[in-house]
C-alpha cells in the first residue's frame, strides 16, 4: 500500500515544484497547468487502484497510473517549449525540465512496483498479464540477466552435462538458453510457464539458434512429465507467484529423480514462508544455499513404493 500513497505524493509534488519554479523566475506557466492535470488524473488512477488491489476486476487503475506519467513525460517539454520558445527553455527551463521529468519517471517506475504487487497478490492464472504487461517484464528480466549471469548459477547448483532440468516458471528464457548449453545434445530442458507469450518467445529464440533439446510447456499447474525424470526442478524468482504451492510440491516430488535437486529462490518471500511452504509437506529437506539460490532433496520416505 506504500507504494500507492508514494505514487499520489510524487504526482502531487509534481505541479508543486513546478509553482515554486515559476515563482522563482525558471517554470513556465504552462508546464504548472499539465501538471496539476497530470497530479489530479494520477491521484484518481492511484485511487482506482487501490480499490483494485483486493478485487478480482480488470486492472483499469494500474494501467492508467502506468499511462499518465508515460503520456506526461514527453508532454512537459512541449508545453515549456511552446510556452517560451526553444532558447528561453534551453537557457531557463532545464532545471524544472530535468526534476519534473525526474518525477514523472519515478512515478512509472512506482506504478510498475504497484502492478507487480497487485499479480503477487491476486496469485496463479487470476491476472493473465496482458501483452503490455509481458513486455515490461520480459524487459526486466533481460536487463537483471546482465546483472546474475545465469550460467554461472546453473553451474553453482551442479546442472551438469546430459542432465534433465524442469525451468518451472522459465519467463523469457534467461535460465532455459543457458541451461541448453550445459546440458548439451544428451539432456534436456523442459521449459515450463503459464503465459503463452513466454512459450512463444522460447520458442522463437530455440527455433533461431537451432536447440533440439529444449521442450516447451504452456502450463500454470500440471507438469506432464513423467515420474522420476529430471535431475534439476528449478523455479528462480517464481514461488511467490504460486498458492497452491503444496500441490505443485507434490509434483516435484513426483517428477524429481530420487538424487535430484529442487532449487529455488525466495524472492519476494519472508525466508521462514519459502522453507515453510518447501518443506511443510516432508516431501523436501533442504541440502545447502549457492548465492540466491537454495538446494532441496526430495526425502525418499515420501516415494510411493
Ligand atoms: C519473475 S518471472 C521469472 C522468470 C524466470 N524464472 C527468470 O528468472 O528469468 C516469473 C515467471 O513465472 C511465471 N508464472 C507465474 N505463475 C506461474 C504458474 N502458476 N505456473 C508457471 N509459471 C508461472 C510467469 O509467467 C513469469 O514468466
Amino acid at each position: 500500500m506504500k507504494k500507492y500513497v508514494f505514487y499520489i505524493l510524487l504526482g502531487l509534488l509534481c505541479p508543486a515544484v513546478m509553482a515554486v519554479c515559476y515563482v522563482s523566475g525558471v517554470g513556465c506557466i504552462n508546464a504548472i497547468g499539465l501538471e496539476m492535470v497530470i497530479g489530479i488524473l494520477s491521484s484518481v488512477s492511484a485511487l482506482l487502484a487501490i480499490k483494485e488491489y483486493g478485487g478480482t476486476g480488470k486492472p483499469i487503475g494500474h494501467w492508467l497510473s502506468a499511462l499518465i506519467p508515460l503520456i506526461a513525460i514527453p508532454l512537459i517539454p512541449v508545453a515549456m517549449i511552446s510556452h517560451s520558445g526553444f532558447e528561453v527553455f534551453l537557457a531557463r527551463g532545464r532545471a524544472p525540465f530535468l526534476t519534473i521529468e525526474g518525477f514523472a519517471i519515478a512515478q512509472f517506475v512506482v506504478s510498475v512496483l504497484m502492478f507487480r504487487g497487485l499479480i503477487f497478490k491476486r496469485g496463479e492464472g487470476r491476472l493473465m498479464m496482458p501483452a503490455i504487461g509481458f513486455v515490461i517484464m520480459s524487459s526486466v528480466l533481460r536487463i537483471r540477466a546482465k546483472f546474475i549471469n545465469p550460467a554461472k548459477i546453473l553451474r553453482e547448483i551442479g546442472l551438469q552435462k546430459g542432465q534433465a532440468i524442469l525451468d518451472y516458471g522459465c519467463g523469457v528464457g534467461v535460465f532455459t538458453i543457458p541451461s541448453s548449453k550445459i546440458v548439451g545434445d544428451d539432456g534436456v530442458v523442459y521449459a515450463l510457464d503459464i503465459h503463452p507469450l513466454c512459450i512463444k518467445t522460447i520458442e522463437k529464440e530455440v527455433g533461431k539458434r537451432g536447440l533440439a533439446n529444449v521442450k516447451t510447456i504452456l502450463s500454470g499447474r500440471d507438469t506432464v512429465l513423467p515420474d522420476e525424470s529430471v535431475d534439476v526442478v528449478f523455479l528462480y524468482d517464481v514461488l511467490q507467484f504460486i498458492i497452491d504451492r503444496g500441490n505443485l510440491m507434490e509434483q516435484f516430488h513426483r517428477v524429481l529423480k530420487p538424487d535430484g535437486h529442487l532449487c529455488a529462490t525466495a524472492e519476494h518471500l519472508d525466508v521462514d514462508e519459502f522453507l515453510n511452504a518447501i518443506t511443510k509437506e516432508n516431501l523436501f529437506t533442504p541440502v545447502d544455499r549457492k548465492g540466491k539460490v537454495f538446494r532441496f532433496r526430495a526425502t525418499s520416505s515420501s516415494r510411493p513404493g
